[in-house]
């Protein structure tokens, strides 16, 4: 068979993960191309990992015939037009999460997917994928902790990179912290509980960076869920965890409970010096989340090469930026928002 043949947008802290496990990691594959503005971005392609074609213009990539399909991995705002022109243009689609910021931009999108149903589209969720994640909604599907009553979640990032968010913040819309970060956790909880959300309440401080106040921005925020079904779920995303990348599940169910990584260890180290016993953290997502990318970026390989489609599809896409847009408008307003759903 032959390789599926992959072009890359955007090079940044993400990207160049994808890029590297696209040209050294994944079966079945080769990254033939990649795309930025940035000229250093593509010296990093062509040098350390052999890409032959690099372009500036996002659409002549598109319409190349080096590439099958494209990993999308640029900033958030352009993923919808993104996916626009790479199915208009025949290529089949990864796309990072959120898939958009606006949802009649996203339902445009999702129209456009409908349109092409040979060609694979896949968002990245990429804890889907992850091994502990999907241990643990295994155990939920064959009802062994019962019932579920709530979900609690934890996405927080670490302190470290504070000081560079503020800067960027001052100038820049990540589109907030629940649709740029407690988007996997709303992700997190459709898919382990197969409901809807119909109603949120958010709240939020900013207590170590003041400043952030001004840039309409969040270092800490939460958010309490009602889903259809009455099943709760409480989310806490944040930008400020002292010890390292804290993300943390827990599902409580009518026979038990589980926990994913109820403490974000590293390896299983444990070290024991003047400070204690200390158990080394993760300290980012591309640490915590190596495999699960690894087997997300394989899964879409297959996918394209079985001529099947992801779990992970538009409609997730669309309900997952909806409920972090009605967090986003309960903190803003100071009041409990109805979510809507087609
Ligand atoms: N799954 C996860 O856990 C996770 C983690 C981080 C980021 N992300 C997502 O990945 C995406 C990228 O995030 P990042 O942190 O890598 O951002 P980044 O700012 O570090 O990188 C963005 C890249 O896009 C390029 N770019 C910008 N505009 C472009 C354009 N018009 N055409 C081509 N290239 C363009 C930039 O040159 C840069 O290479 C975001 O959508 C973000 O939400 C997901």
């Amino acid at each position: 068979m032959s390789k599926v043949r992959i072009g890359i947008v955007g090079l940044g802290r993400l990207g160049k993960v994808h890029a590297r496990n696209l040209a050294e990691n994944i079966q079945g594959c080769e990254l033939t191309a990649a795309c930025s503005l940035v000229p250093e971005e593509l010296e990093f392609a062509k040098n350390e990992l052999g890409v032959l074609n690099t372009f500036s213009d996002y659409e002549e990539m598109t319409k190349s015939d080096v590439i099958d399909a494209v990993f999308i991995v640029s900033p958030s705002g352009f993923h919808c037009q993104q996916v626009d022109t790479a199915m208009k243009n025949g290529k089949h689609v990864f796309t990072e999460k959120p898939l958009g910021l606006v949802v009649d931009e996203i339902k445009e999108t999702q129209e456009v997917i409908t349109k092409h149903p040979d060609q694979v589209f896949m968002l990245g969720f990429m804890r889907r994928y992850d091994e502990s994640y999907q241990y643990a909604k295994a155990m939920i599907d064959n009802g062994e902790i019962g019932e579920i009553t709530l979900i609690r979640c934890y996405g927080i990032d670490p302190s470290e990179g504070m000081e560079s968010f503020v800067e960027f913040a001052m100038n820049n819309d990540s589109g907030g912290l629940f649709l740029d970060m407690a988007i996997h956790d709303i992700d997190l909880v459709r898919w382990m509980t197969g409901q809807e959300v119909d109603k949120v309440w958010a709240i939020g401080k900013n207590a170590a960076y003041p400043q952030l106040d001004q840039a309409g921005e969040l270092e800490t925020g939460a958010a309490m869920m009602r889903l259809e079904d009455k099943t709760m779920a409480l989310l806490v995303a944040g930008r400020n965890a002292a010890h390292g990348y804290h993300v943390e599940t827990e599902v409580m169910g009518t026979k038990g409970m589980l926990r994913v990584a109820q403490v974000p260890d590293k390896n299983l180290v444990t070290v024991m010096n003047e400070h204690g016993t200390v158990r080394p953290c993760s300290q980012n997502f591309p640490e915590r989340f190596r495999e699960a990318f690894v087997r997300e970026a394989q899964e879409f390989v297959s996918c394209i090469n079985d001529k099947r489609q992801p779990e992970v599809n538009a409609y997730d896409g669309l309900q997952s930026t909806r409920i972090a847009l009605a967090c986003q408008e309960s903190f803003d307003t100071d009041s409990l928002i109805e979510v809507g759903k087609d």
